[in-house]
């Protein structure tokens, strides 16, 4: 059975992450899987928009897959943080294609910081997330300790990682780590419904707001010079001559994505 399942709903691409039974916990099968999974989905320039969900109504993710780690020794942890964080993390936030976290439950460990790489995050009121980690002698290797203090800030961050806590939905919304909470029976069709006003818009302009973003939060890089030259590149695409001409002619814009 495959980690990963592929969903296609027009110019939205879902993908399930499929390990039911153990919370949807990540091995390196899976983390493998995925991210090949989003870098087809980027590669495939029909796709506009990708969300990535857990199977079950419990778990989004439970964390990177205890049982696979336990035993590692120095040199073999330094290997699987970097490897997931190249095949995997740094992909999904990287990746030119808007990706939504549809969290579904708990997101711990790994898997809040699944959620926290992609672009956009939806709870479910029954969500829970929390980094863990401290709880069994380590930290987060996921770029969880980075991460979270740039969306929920560094008090917060620190607060929750040294504590080991679960917060819920409603306190997640509250420090900025996810964008919206709604039911679970909504959670997807709230995704979907962000998805549908994405893929109006040029994917060429919004591939560019994602690399101007996140060179902000890049090392030695300045997001101020990154903005200028991602906004002067727009220029040359036919994505911008087709919005402005249809601007000025009042019609919707039909973007071709090139
Ligand atoms: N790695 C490996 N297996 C995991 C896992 C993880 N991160 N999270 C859950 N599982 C497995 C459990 O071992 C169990 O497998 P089993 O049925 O073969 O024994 C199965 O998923 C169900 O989990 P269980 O603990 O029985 O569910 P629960 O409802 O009692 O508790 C959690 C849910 C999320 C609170 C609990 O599973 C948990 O604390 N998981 C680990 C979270 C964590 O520390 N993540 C960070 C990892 S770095």
């Amino acid at each position: 059975m495959s980690n990963i399942v592929v969903e296609r709903n027009g110019a939205i691409e879902k993908l399930t992450i499929n390990r039911p039974d153990k919370l949807n916990a990540l091995n390196k099968a899976t983390i493998q899987e995925l991210g090949a999974c989003v870098k087809a989905a980027e590669a495939d320039s029909s796709v506009k928009v990708i969300i990535i969900t857990g199977s079950g109504d419990k778990a989004f993710v439970a964390g990177a897959d205890i049982s696979e780690f336990y035993q590692f020794s120095k040199e073999e942890a330094k290997a699987l943080a970097k490897g997931g964080q190249d095949q995997l993390f740094d992909v999904v936030e990287n990746c030119k294609t808007p990706v939504i976290a549809a969290i579904n439950g708990f997101a711990l460990g790994g898997g809040l910081e699944l959620a926290m790489s992609c672009h956009i995050r939806v709870a479910s009121e029954n969500a829970r997330m929390g980094l863990p980690e401290v709880s069994l002698g380590v930290i987060p290797g996921y770029g969880g300790t980075q991460r979270l203090a740039q969306l929920a800030g560094k008090g917060k961050a620190m607060e929750l990682i040294f504590t080991a806590g679960m917060i819920n939905a409603g306190e997640a919304l509250q420090v900025g780590l996810v964008n919206y909470v709604v039911s679970q029976e909504e959670l997807l069709t709230k995704c979907n419904e962000i998805a549908t006003k994405i893929v109006k818009n040029s994917s060429v302009a919004i591939a560019s707001a994602i690399s101007a973003v996140n060179a902000g939060y890049t090392d030695g890089v300045n997001g101020y010079e990154k903005e200028i030259e991602a906004f002067a590149n727009c220029f040359g695409s036919e994505d911008f001559k087709e919005g402005t001409s249809a601007f000025l002619e009042k019609r919707k814009a039909n973007f071709p994505g090139k």
